[in-house]
């Protein structure tokens, strides 16, 4: 049973404050949770409570969402059993009595919820992954690393916010881990040959003032090449081009140009045809469903095109989507929707429809590695966590290589076979 619960103010990697909760359960198990944050953040999106107070942290400070776990999250669940995940959720829900969670805020709700997980999993004695996905969690996910940051998570112009690197010939989470590191290094020294400054952004990832999106991904290439390692069956590409962030009264800005949603596709199609990319993320604006639709038949039978700031989570705005035959892949983002049982709502959801999902830390993130254990509990396949630096984005890898330990021959790694590009 749920004992106590209680929350403090803590710093995430960018500097502002997030909150943080612990669960006390009356064996005496203790576990706590911490809640990462946006930067690009979509307007669907639970809501992020912050004071406003602009005398502390730049009015970004969290203590209303803290106290709100203390004086009424917290009383709420009391006593109630905590693997009664789907019970405690919707307590938390109903006392915050909002659509969008806006009241006592998501990331009030959150820290509960995941809290509550943890909290059960241990006094089960289970490891999370395993208290959560039961007997049959064993697929290790594909790690796609944000390696050059652009958007709004770093100062440089780059329109498109992240390219990754997917190490899909891997044969296992580790292997895939090494190349990464081993790919980001040879990146680091490209980088510097070139001129170009090789400070991190948000997310770890180098962050040049590159002269164009297609100049990121021959950098990437050359530094797969350079590795040692096969460009597309070994590693391939992909980006999260967060197109919301540069869309405004139908217009698309981009490289210093105003583009039309289809001049965009039809870039989208050239880019697919020169670049081994395997996955494309938030290719359009998060309300621009016909163009979307558009996309998605024009190349959704080769990319995986996964719906973010388009989706936020959210199993209603999903279940649209995939109505409408939009997209092929979900992002999951726990903060987007607020707990865990709505989370996992989303991708049985995404799962059941033939959509591919891929787990997702925040550009704001925090040393919490719950993620790692939820990736594999639902056997998703696919994580993005930042680049294999900064300990932040590298403990959810960490978690991971723990895991894929643990499960020893158990430990499945899908490789290529997870993408549609290599389906056929
Ligand atoms: P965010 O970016 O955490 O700043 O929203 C991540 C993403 O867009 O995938
Ligand atoms: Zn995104």
């Amino acid at each position: 049973l749920i004992e106590a619960v209680g929350a403090r103010e803590i710093l995430d990697s960018r500097g502002n404050p997030t909150v943080e909760v612990e669960v006390l359960l009356d064996d005496g198990t203790v576990q706590r949770a911490a809640v990462p944050s946006g930067a690009s953040t979509g307007a669907f999106e639970a809501y992020e409570l912050r004071d406003g107070d602009k005398k502390r942290y730049g009015g970004k400070g969290v203590l209303k969402a803290v106290g709100a776990v203390i004086d009424e999250l917290g009383p709420a669940i009391e006593d109630v059993e905590a693997s009664e995940q789907r019970i405690v959720d919707d307590i938390l829900i109903e006392t915050d009595g909002t659509e969008n969670k806006s009241r006592v805020g998501a990331n009030a709700i959150l820290g509960v919820s995941l809290a509550v997980a943890k909290a059960a999993a241990d006094s089960a004695d289970l490891p999370l992954f395993r208290y959560l996905g039961g007997p049959n969690a064993h697929v290790l996910p594909i790690p796609l690393f944000n390696v050059i940051n652009g958007g709004s998570h770093a100062d440089n112009g780059i329109d498109c916010q992240e390219f990754f690197l997917a190490p899909i010939g891997a044969s296992s989470f580790a292997e895939a881990l090494r190349w990464g590191a081993e790919t980001y290094h040879v990146l680091h020294s490209e980088l510097k040959a070139a001129g170009y400054a090789t400070g991190l952004g948000d997310e770890g990832g180098f962050a040049p003032d590159l002269k164009s999106n297609r100049e990121g991904l021959d950098f990437l290439v050359k530094a797969i090449e350079k590795a040692g390692f096969a460009v597309g069956t070994d590693i391939a590409l992909g980006m999260d081009v967060a197109a919301t962030e540069f869309f405004a009264d139908g217009v698309y800005t981009f490289e210093g140009k105003p583009w039309t949603a289809e001049a965009l596709t039809d870039y989208y199609i050239e880019l697919a045809d020169a670049y081994p990319i395997v996955t494309i993320e938030d290719a359009l604006a998060e309300d621009d469903w016909d163009a979307w639709k558009h996309l998605t038949d024009k190349l959704g039978s080769k990319i995986q095109l996964v719906g973010d700031d388009l989706f936020v989570t959210n199993p209603t705005r999903l279940a649209d989507g995939i109505k409408r035959g939009v997209a092929n892949s979900l992002l999951v983002k726990v903060n987007q929707i607020g707990t865990l049982s709505e989370t996992l709502d989303a991708v049985d959801l995404a799962h059941r429809s033939g959509y591919t999902t891929m787990f997702s830390h925040r550009s704001g993130e925090t040393e919490d590695t719950t993620i790692a254990d939820l990736v594999v509990a639902v056997n998703s396949g696919q994580i993005k966590s930042g680049a294999p630096a900064r300990s932040e984005r590298v403990a959810k890898y960490n978690q991971l290589l723990r895991i894929e330990e643990e499960l020893g021959d158990a430990a499945e790694f899908i490789g290529r076979a997870a993408f549609p590009r290599y389906q056929a």
